[in-house]
């Protein structure tokens, strides 16, 4: 995890390497770890703005792949031909909507998070909502075989959350990058391999 000092070090070297926010590196680690992307995927980045993971995405997909990146506000950066913008909440969105601009997603981000108050448990109660609720559309977009990465607050109903991606996913963990701050309660659960909905008759 990681100390005040380390926290200037990568913003700096996040300047330097032309990414939005040196949030890229925990997406970066998980990435190392989990092997998340490959050459051609459709990604949905949820909570997108200033815009770092989906330029990684981006990168990581390549020519032959697809980023769309949603947040309240849009990003400063530019992405490639490969990416785009969309400007919505997450909480009003509809997975019809996001169908229309592509018809199923192989990898779900979420790096979605409120305006913090400083009330640890209002803050974990708003972040549990977007967390819930960008699952809930993964479950909804993602092509069997999918995955989903998701920042939450620690607090009461994360055991939930998990509960819910162990039981939709072949792998569903929950992870504390070492490039998170060790004073943030933020965890990440991932959930690697949608398992096919039985087939209703
Ligand atoms: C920590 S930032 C994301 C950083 C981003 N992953 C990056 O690397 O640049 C969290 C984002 O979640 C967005 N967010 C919060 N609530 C949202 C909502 N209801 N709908 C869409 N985006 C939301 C905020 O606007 C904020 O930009």
């Amino acid at each position: 995890m990681t100390r005040p000092g380390q926290l200037d070090a990568r913003y700096r070297r996040a300047k330097q390497e032309g990414f939005a926010a040196r949030s890229v590196y925990k997406l970066q680690e998980m990435d190392r770890r989990y092997q998340l992307f490959r050459p051609g995927l459709r990604v949905l980045d949820l909570g997108a703005h200033p815009g770092s993971w989906s330029q990684f995405a981006a990168e990581r997909v390549g020519r032959g792949g697809l980023v769309l990146g949603v947040d309240l506000q849009e990003p400063g950066v530019a992405l490639g031909a490969n990416g785009r913008w969309l400007v919505a909440d997450l909480m009003a969105l509809t997975a019809a909507q996001l169908r229309a601009q592509a018809p199923a997603f192989d990898l779900v981000l979420s790096d979605a998070a409120p305006r913090t108050t400083g009330v640890a448990h209002a803050d974990a109660a708003a972040s549990l909502e977007l967390t819930q609720r960008a699952l809930n559309l993964a479950l909804e977009l993602l092509a069997p075989g999918g995955s989903f990465l998701a920042k939450v607050y620690f607090g009461p109903g994360v055991e939930d959350l998990i509960r819910q991606v162990k039981a939709a996913f072949s792998l569903g963990k929950a992870h504390k990058p070492e490039a998170s701050r060790a004073a943030s309660r933020e965890i990440y659960l991932l959930g690697r391999g949608l398992k096919r909905r039985p087939t209703t008759t």
